[in-house]
């Protein structure tokens, strides 16, 4: 069973955002089951790698977007994404070092974590942001009629 299902109550209103914290998700729930099915470490540590790596991207295009539209709190959400991000590096260096399996409860930890910050802090900035962004563009016609003048 997963252990994290997005649900519209995740939603920051911001399709581009959304996308991101959906595929967050999906890499948590991977980290989740390779941890209960006993898989070897390195499996392991190879997803819990690319859920740091993840998180850096998502968090830098969170923070430029905040930049780019001078969200007041800023610097505050960078600090609270920068304390996150070490944590990672600890739990990735943990793993490599020691071969100490991230614990069920760091995991759940972190699942816990990743939704609080979803529904307050990004949610906070999102509701400052979402009327300042362009509309998404449409997506591409999928055929054009042209007319061939054959009759
Ligand atoms: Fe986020
Ligand atoms: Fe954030």
């Amino acid at each position: 069973m997963a252990l994290v299902s997005w649900s519209d109550e995740y939603s920051v209103g911001i399709p581009r955002m959304d996308m991101q914290h959906q595929r967050w998700f999906d890499l948590i729930n991977m980290l989740h089951q390779a941890m209960a099915q006993g898989e070897a470490d390195t499996k392991v540590g190879a997803i819990l790698e690319e859920v740091r790596a993840y998180t850096r991207t998502h968090f830098s295009e969170e923070e430029a977007l905040m930049e780019q539209y001078a969200f007041p709190g800023f610097t505050g959400h960078k600090r609270v994404h920068d304390a996150f991000i070490k944590q990672l590096d600890d739990m990735v260096r943990m793993g490599g070092n020691s071969r100490v399996l991230l614990s069920m409860e760091a995991m759940r930890t972190m699942k816990d974590w990743l939704v609080r910050h979803i529904q307050q802090m990004d949610q906070h900035y999102a509701r400052f942001l979402v009327d300042k962004l362009p509309p998404e563009p449409p997506p591409p016609p999928l055929f054009r009629m042209k007319s061939s003048g054959v009759h």
